[in-house]
């Protein structure tokens, strides 16, 4: 349970709020490579609820500036990428990827009054398929992790995004909380739900690390009448990895499913994701599915809930057609979603699989309060050596891929 004011600090994020302050303090993924091309028109876009614009310069550099022209307000989504910048579409002014005003086309020819003017833009940096920018102080920039899944050459790589209706605390606890892999997510649920009863509880163990949380969780699995281990971790500031194993594919496979939880704004999140998978031994890399148009689970199309022929607790399918790497999308969404805009922490009654979310709420408390003493919060990388590959994981054999 948490106090409304304190509930309140941690789920709020727009520009000069203790949790805005934080997450802006480390690069954010704000779009993917693949959708914003060089010649596209520019994309509007909402990051911890300040209106901005994302595009591709004619260098190619990606570049994020505020949305309304510092002339009289006009949407730069609405202008044109062209000659070094974006040009605005009322009057013209022209404005490159740090926000310099390069040229007033109206004024006299011999003003330099587009020199004064200083239009607001954040620093963009591209890796592993996303573009990540830094929107904190720019004195305190920090270095841009290099996750593994984001530089590894070693295999395949696939980026992708989608926006979740539901403040993003919410959905990072959600993806913190293993235990429900084997409720929410199971298939066959009136089958299989007396044999899980009749098996160990899930056994979740985690440790407080450098970068966040490692949690090692034992969860019955109905289908080899055993537990197995899944290693999950939390990384700072609202990240989550996943590392599966499966042995479906013949010659075992491995995915690591990195995500981001970015504010869009206080009700709702995108999530980035990038995903891994190292290559075989032969030599052969695993080919990550296309990722296909969906229409977005929500309450007017009930998540894709078939409550008579899906046999989850909730009806809803694990994988809904067409989401390529969003496994359990619908099943995550529905339930973070349905728990409110934001979540009323003073309602909640914690129970015992719920201990590492108090362990990420503390690492939450000791961040803002470093923040507030001037120091670096957790995770926050100034040595390049330290930056070389960012590998987030534990100590045990399973996890040495
Ligand atoms: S409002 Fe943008 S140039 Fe005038
Ligand atoms: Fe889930």
């Amino acid at each position: 349970m948490l106090s409304k004011e304190h509930n309140e600090i941690f789920a709020k994020t727009d520009r000069g709020t203790p949790m805005g302050s934080l997450l802006r303090r480390y690069w954010q993924p704000v779009g993917l490579t693949e959708e914003i091309k060089s010649g596209d028109k520019p994309k509007q876009v909402r990051v911890m609820g300040e209106e901005l614009v994302l595009f591709r310069d004619d260098a190619g550099r990606p570049a994020l500036l505020g949305l309304h022209c510092s002339h009289r307000g006009t949407s730069l989504a609405y202008g044109r990428v062209e000659d070094g910048g974006i040009r605005c579409p009322f009057h013209g002014w022209l404005y490159d990827y740090r926000g310099r005003c390069l040229e007033q086309p109206p004024e006299p020819e011999e003003s330099t009054y587009k020199d004064k003017i200083r239009h607001s833009a954040y620093t963009c940096q591209e890796l592993g398929g996303l573009i990540f920018a830094y929107m904190g102080p720019t004195d305190r920039t920090p270095l841009l992790p290099r996750y593994e899944v984001l530089v590894r050459d070693d295999g395949s790589r696939k980026a992708d995004s989608y926006q979740i209706n539901s403040n993003y605390l919410q959905n990072v606890e959600g993806a913190l909380d293993t235990a429900h892999f084997s409720y929410l997510h199971m298939d066959n649920w009136s089958k299989v739900k007396h044999r899980l009863a009749a098996m160990p509880k899930p056994e979740i163990t985690f440790e407080e690390t450098v970068y966040g949380i490692w949690q090692k969780s034992n969860l019955p699995d109905v289908t080899l009448g055993v537990l197995t281990l899944v290693y999950t971790y939390f990384f700072m500031p609202a990240g989550f990895l996943r590392v599966q194993e499966s042995s479906r594919v013949g010659k075992g496979l491995v995915q690591k499913f990195q995500s981001w939880y970015v504010p869009i704004d206080d009700t709702s999140t995108m999530r980035f994701q990038a995903a891994f998978s190292p290559s075989w031994s032969d030599g052969t890399t695993f080919r990550w599915p296309e990722s296909e148009a969906y229409a977005q689970p929500g309450p007017e199309n009930e998540y894709f809930r078939n409550y008579e022929q899906v046999d989850t607790i909730s009806g809803i399918p694990v994988n809904a057609p067409g989401t390529a790497i969003k496994g359990y999308l619908c099943q995550d969404n529905m339930v973070n979603e349905t728990q409110g805009p934001i979540v009323d922490r003073q309602q909640e009654h914690l129970a015992t699989i719920d201990r590492v979310l108090i362990a990420m709420r503390n690492i939450y408390s000791q961040a803002l309060e470093d923040l507030q003493q001037g120091r670096d919060p957790k995770h926050t990388i100034r040595n390049p050596k330290e930056n070389v590959v960012v590998y987030i994981r534990g100590t045990e054999e399973l996890e040495r891929v």
